[in-house]
């Protein structure tokens, strides 16, 4: 279960769950049986040695026009990416709607809509109060949706496919000219329910095809952590002023300790808890209390603050990874 959870969010936890799966390991099990175990525990022991992995990776060897290099040309090294792996190396995620049912809108009738998730739960006579506990957004229908750092599109047209509202609208954008370029030759991109465009969302000011709080929910799926830690605040604020009051902020990234973390070797950090790739990414792990001051502080109400720990298996191998993801929602 997650950890740290605040109050208004257990009861979340409590009500919605499972949500993260629900396959957990108990000491009789044998770890290698499955691909992935859910919500595992870490002890203390864990908890030092990761630690430890991280002092050791942290010193900080690289000279400061590199660290400014890797800054000033992070659009750069995104393209690049993004030139060699095209669309195939992020997949399509499958724990989207579970975890944020909120984008994947049905409409059943005219008046009555429910995310895609309760469909299978919700009887006829539940299914208003169901949408209207759930979904809990300032539009009745016609949301507008923005992903920022949106890469290929690997979050957007899952939900322009699932997504039946006729209303609702997508804006997606990230700095990678080449990311957006493969994203609109994407057969699914539909210039009527959609709209891809370049921006980086660390500039002072942002120029978009949409107006200050006019947006319903705002997505932000691996992004912050490829933000300087520094210039993260700041897209807060601006995410703040385009949504409209009432809207929903869908965070998922990074954690601390997470294996991504761990691996990193001496020489890849650039600032605390901050890396870079061999490939010039550049990558940062939150704890759930960094994510919370984060938005708190620029004004946000926190809806959802959750640690998602996972250890996934290859059994081939026989190895154990494990896996730190945390999770938000937070309503403006
Ligand atoms: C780890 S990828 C995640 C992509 C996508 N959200 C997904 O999960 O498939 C991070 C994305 O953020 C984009 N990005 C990084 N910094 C950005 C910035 N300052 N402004 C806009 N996009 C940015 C990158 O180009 C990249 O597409």
């Amino acid at each position: 279960m997650a950890e740290n959870v605040s109050n208004s969010e257990q009861n979340e936890t409590n009500t919605k769950r499972p949500q993260f799966g629900s396959r957990i390991l108990s000491s009789g099990d044998n770890v290698f049986q499955h691909n992935a175990w859910d919500n595992v525990i870490w002890d203390e022991e864990q908890q030092n040695l990761a630690q430890q992995k991280v002092n050791e990776n942290s010193t900080i060897i690289l000279s400061e026009e590199k660290i400014e290099e890797y800054e000033c040309k992070a659009d750069k090294y995104w393209d690049k990416f993004y030139g060699i792996h095209e669309n195939k190396f992020f997949k399509d995620r499958h724990w989207l709607f579970t975890e944020f049912p909120e984008l994947a809108v049905v409409i059943i009738n005219q008046n009555i809509k429910q995310p895609l998730r309760s469909m299978t739960e919700s009887t006829n006579e539940n299914v208003q109060e169901t949408h209207i506990k759930i979904l809990d957004l300032p539009s009745n229908n016609g949301n507008k949706i923005l992903e920022i750092g949106c890469g290929v599109g690997n979050t957007v047209f899952p939900i322009l496919l699932y997504n039946t509202d006729p209303n609702l609208f997508v804006y997606c954008c990230d700095f990678s000219t080449k990311a957006i370029d493969i994203l609109k030759q994407n057969p699914s991109y539909d210039i009527s329910r959609c709209e891809a465009f370049v921006l980086d969302v660390t500039q002072n000011d942002w120029e978009t095809p949409f107006e200050p709080e006019s947006l319903d929910i705002i997505v932000l799926v691996f992004v912050l952590s490829a933000i300087h830690p520094e210039k993260i605040k700041h897209v807060i604020r601006q995410i703040y002023k385009y949504l409209k009051f009432g809207g929903l902020v869908l965070f998922r990234d990074y954690g601390r300790y997470d294996l991504a973390q761990l691996r990193f070797k001496k020489g890849s950090c650039l600032a605390k808890n901050f890396y870079v790739r061999g490939d010039g990414t550049r990558v940062y792990f939150f704890t759930q209390e960094e994510v919370r001051t984060l938005f708190t502080s620029c004004g946000f109400t926190e809806k959802q603050n959750l640690v998602d720990r996972r250890l996934q298996i290859n059994r081939g191998k026989q190895l154990k990874m494990y896996r730190v993801w945390i999770q938000g929602k937070y309503r403006k």
